[in-house]
């Protein structure tokens, strides 16, 4: 028999739906993946998948008494039967496929999922209530950190793969093996300072490797690929563009961020941003391609590596350090705790209207100092700890996000205030010292004393 005729069969057997079946076979093949790389696939979850692929009982291979038949093989039974129900008593695999409420199930290609935003992304998507598989490409720079998704590496609906966005080779075979319809892509050099130095990487990482995955998806979800003029594409697959509120620039003491502000990037950073909002954008006007961009204001949260304003000033207070204020302190940041991010970015995955772009943004200007003095209060510390030193140069003075349209026309809004956000941040990195000691016990020191010197 052909692999197809054998696949329909076991379909026909097991009484499932076409996505029910692709979702079987994309849980087998994952595994298979990991057992191949080295990984050691417990027991239970083996008889799991041998009984998903042969549509035998787990009762069956167990040998374990039964009370009717099993459809495959014409063994007695029990309702354990049904992989699904199987999955449900288990507590060791993180599957969940009955409560979707049918929805289709989506393989989502995360790229930068091993740092601060991709990591608590995946960590949402991996919860009981969604059904989506994942598949994590990051190449680990030094803000990848694979720690950061121990709590999910085991799930059968998570498979990590390390390589560059900008690997064209690499995209086209995740997403042919993984059958990818949906791209989020973080994957980016993320730090203004870093990009003050050391443009160059920002260039490469942001605009091209975006491009690559622009073209990548291009090429594998339009229906005819080779058709210029064409711009039917598989149904249901979507492209989202994680971007920033820094690609508009800077605002004065009044005003917000809607999102037909005009692009004005003042940092190599943003400037990478902003032009691979651009190709986007190209992409969704010549090829069709169905894409949203998102555009956040500053994220805080767990799992944030400490050269960003919030983990910085909570490690230096712990250590009693000085905490470096850039010029005056009186920079006003917009702050959204990152798991009201995820929730966003699930949204516009969701509901977005292809094409458009949505900003993201909790409400909560702060100014750096009023931030910095109110963690210094949480963790007992003396405002003299606090030193002035230069200027970031380009320094954007105000960042402030009009969420409007992403609350109106999507029915999104965040759970946290800023207090609740602040109190479960400073929680976390208190609970979690081993974290911070092992991300800063390399390459930091290094890049600490050269920038703060
Ligand atoms: P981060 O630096 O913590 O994580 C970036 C991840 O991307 C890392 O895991 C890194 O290894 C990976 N990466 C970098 N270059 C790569 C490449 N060429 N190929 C594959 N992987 C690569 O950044 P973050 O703060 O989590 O930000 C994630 C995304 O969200 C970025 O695109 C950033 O521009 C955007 N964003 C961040 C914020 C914020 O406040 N942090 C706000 C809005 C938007
Ligand atoms: O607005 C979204 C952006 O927020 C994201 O696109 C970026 O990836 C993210 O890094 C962040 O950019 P910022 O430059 O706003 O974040 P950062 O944490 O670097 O700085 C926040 C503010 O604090 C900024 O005004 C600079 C100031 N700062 C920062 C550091 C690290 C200090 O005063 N001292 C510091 O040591």
């Amino acid at each position: 028999m052909e692999t197809r005729e054998i696949l329909l069969e076991l379909r026909r057997k097991n009484g499932l739906t076409q996505d029910e079946m692709a979702e079987k076979i994309m849980v087998t093949r994952q595994a298979v993946s990991r057992w191949e790389n080295g990984e050691t696939i417990p027991n239970s979850d083996t008889l799991k998948i041998i009984s998903m692929m042969f549509g035998v009982s787990i009762n069956h291979l167990l040998g374990q008494p039964q009370n009717t038949v099993c459809p495959s093989c014409g063994m007695p039974v029990d309702k354990t039967n049904d992989f699904r129900a199987a999955n449900n008593k288990s507590s060791s695999v993180d599957i969940n496929y009955s409560d979707n409420g049918g929805k289709t199930m989506k393989n989502i290609l995360v790229t930068g999922g091993a740092g601060f935003i991709g990591s608590n992304f995946i960590r949402y998507m991996l919860a009981p209530g969604f059904n989506h598989n994942i598949v994590n490409l990051d190449v680990l720079t030094y803000s990848g950190n694979l720690e950061n998704l121990d709590a999910v590496k085991d799930s059968l609906r998570y498979t990590f793969v390390k390589g560059d966005i900008c690997d064209k080779d690499l995209l086209a075979e995740i997403f042919a093996k993984y059958n990818i319809d949906t791209v989020v892509n973080f994957a980016a050099e993320s730090h203004v300072d870093r990009s003050i130095v050391d443009p160059e990487i920002f260039v490469k990482s942001n605009v091209t490797g975006t491009h690559m995955l622009l073209e990548c998806a291009r090429k594998h979800w339009k229906i005819n690929p080779n058709d210029r003029h064409e711009r039917e594409y598989t149904p249901g697959v979507k492209f989202i563009q994680v971007s920033t509120d820094e690609v508009y620039g800077t605002l004065g003491d009044k005003g917000l961020f809607v999102e037909t502000t005009p692009l004005a990037p003042n940092s190599p950073y943003s400037a990478s941003k902003a032009s691979a909002d651009m190709f986007v954008r190209a992409y969704s006007e010549t090829f069709g391609l169905p894409v949203n961009i998102t555009r956040c204001s500053n994220n805080y949260g767990p799992y944030q590596f400490p050269e960003k304003l919030i983990p910085l000033m909570i490690n230096n207070c712990l250590k009693n350090k000085p905490l470096p204020v850039y010029g005056n302190g009186k920079q006003v940041r917009d702050w959204l705790y990152v798991e009201d991010h995820c929730t966003a970015i699930y949204a516009v995955m969701t509901k977005g209207r292809p094409g458009e772009v949505y900003n993201i943004g909790g409400n909560n200007e702060k100014q750096n100092v009023e931030v910095i003095r109110l963690l210094i209060k949480e963790l007992g510390k003396s405002d003299e700890l606090i030193q002035y030193v230069k200027d970031r140069p380009g320094h954007d003075i105000r960042y402030a996000i009009d969420n409007s349209k992403i609350t109106s026309q999507l029915g999104w809004s965040p759970a946290y205030t800023f207090e609740q956000g602040m109190k479960k941040t400073i929680d976390w990195y208190l609970s979690n010292s081993g974290w911070m000691d092992r991300v800063i016990s390399g390459e930091y020191e290094r890049y600490y004393n050269e920038m703060y010197q």
